[in-house]
């Protein structure tokens, strides 16, 4: 037998509550920034679920990753609202400062529609957003 891991607490800690899955691939994905398919294996085993519906969940969702990537991430919102108000400028704009330093994302609407171009970086908002400060928000990340 081998000794409990990491992944089998965080498993352990989610078994028996309602609907764990999302909530237990959250946890996974934050303590290890990636839910790899060994872990998705080992999910899908103690949820009595099928590896193609724990793959079906963490392909679905662009918050989950199957590798780790450690640099950090801003999740830019392309929906209508940030797209009427520049967000592809501000989207260029970012791609040129950072080059591969920072992971740049797509997100549909994080609810800042009337104050966009928005953008999240963890759990921090930014609105108002334009070629010179995302410029300065890549530099300090
Ligand atoms: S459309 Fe961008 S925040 Fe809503």
């Amino acid at each position: 037998m081998t000794a409990p891991d990491d992944l089998d607490e965080i498993i352990t800690a989610y078994l028996g509550r309602e609907g764990p899955l999302l909530p237990l691939l959250h946890a996974v994905q934050a303590r290890f920034g990636c839910i790899t398919p060994e872990s998705q294996i080992r999910i899908a085993a103690a949820l009595n679920l099928s590896q193609a519906e724990v793959y079906g969940v963490v392909s679905f969702y662009h918050d989950f990753m199957e590798t780790k990537d450690s640099r950090p991430a801003i999740a830019l919102c392309r929906a209508e609202a940030c797209q009427a108000r520049g967000v592809e400028a501000v989207a260029a704009a970012a791609l040129a400062a950072c080059a591969d330093r920072v992971r740049l994302e797509t997100v549909y609407c994080l609810g800042l529609c009337s104050v966009g171009p928005a953008a999240r970086v963890g759990d921090t908002l930014y609105a108002r957003l334009d070629a010179v400060n995302i410029r300065n928000l890549v530099s300090t990340l």
